[in-house]
């Protein structure tokens, strides 16, 4: 009898584990403010996925650098500390000269140009291009186009030159910022704010929605409406925690990122420009939209970015 009854018992006990397994937990960290594109995709692939995966996993997401800096955070997913990060697609320059196709100025005329690239097939392979470095791309994020300002009046190309202007550290953002006679200082986006209050920096270049959410606009005196490129995103996990993971898990996780990835980008336009319209009623920086011949001198500085790739 007792023959019986022991393997019984052990399978009732193993069925009772696997069903009380606790969920798998994911940590997504990311750097910007929840009421940015990318914070608002961030929880809405934490609500999707834990609606479609109930108990069997738990999203922990970690807006404004909470959890890890730039550059901190690139480390914390190798090292298996944190399972999701979506960096700037100029923050990849260790892993890969290809992703700084993105930072090129004006080789993308507007986001959907962005996308079309991006839905490509050479735009798929980027996402696949570092996965023996651990670095495995889930999918892109909008944020939007750039816009480049400094804490005195300026104007393109004379005014900026001798400038000390932020940049992600990306090699081809540094050749912009030199080929217009200015001096690029890479910084993680977290010291930003501080840097322009204090003068450490003169300007910067980045999306309405971050110089927004981040105040940026109230430390310039002019914002050059220059849309010379494009601040986006590539989603990315480690591929030895996501290939463990269970396949149903995994396609649970796939299909909420797909919806998450659908609404935050349909969301991105309307933030950036709800945060422009925010910076222009606060009449602190001047906004200053430009026209094709003094958009010139920038765009003729493609050629020094394409070297530095
Ligand atoms: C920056 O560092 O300027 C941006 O990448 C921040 C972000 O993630 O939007």
């Amino acid at each position: 009898m007792l023959k019986i009854l022991v393997p019984l018992f052990a399978s009732a006990v193993l069925a009772a584990n696997v069903y009380a397994a606790d969920p798998v937990t994911i940590k997504f960290s990311h750097v910007v403010a929840e009421n940015t594109p990318k914070g608002q995709a961030a929880l809405k692939f934490k609500e999707l996925a834990e609606k479609k995966l109930p108990d069997l996993v738990k999203i922990e997401v970690f807006p404004n650098s909470q959890l890890f800096s730039d550059g901190k955070e690139m480390e914390a997913l190798l090292l298996g500390d944190v399972q999701i990060i979506a960096p700037s697609l100029s923050k990849f320059d260790r892993f890969s000269k290809q992703v700084q196709v993105f930072d090129l100025p004006f080789i993308f005329k507007d986001p959907e140009a962005v996308d079309r690239f991006q839905s490509s097939a050479d735009g798929q392979a980027l996402l696949k291009s570092m996965e023996k470095k651990g670095i495995l791309g889930l999918a892109y994020w909008h944020n939007g186009m750039k816009q480049l300002s400094a804490n005195k009046p300026i104007l393109l190309p004379d005014s900026v030159k001798g400038l000390k202007f932020r940049i992600q550290p990306s090699a081809a953002l540094e050749a912009e910022i030199k080929a217009l006679g200015a001096s690029p200082q890479k910084m993680a986006f977290s010291e930003v704010y501080q840097a322009l209050q204090t003068g450490v920096v003169d300007g910067q270049q980045n999306a309405w929605s971050n110089i927004y959410s981040k105040k940026f606009y109230e430390a310039q005196n002019t914002i050059l409406e220059t849309n010379h490129g494009v601040v986006d995103y590539m989603v990315v996990v480690n591929p030895a925690f996501w290939n463990k993971l269970q396949p149903n898990v995994r396609d649970g996780l796939n299909s909420a990122m797909s919806e998450a990835t659908t609404y935050g980008n349909a969301l991105a336009s309307i933030k950036n420009m709800e945060a422009r319209s925010k910076i222009v009623a606060a009449n602190k920086a001047k906004v200053v939209a430009l026209n094709k011949e003094q958009l010139g001198p920038l765009e003729g500085k493609n050629a020094a970015s394409v070297e530095a790739i």
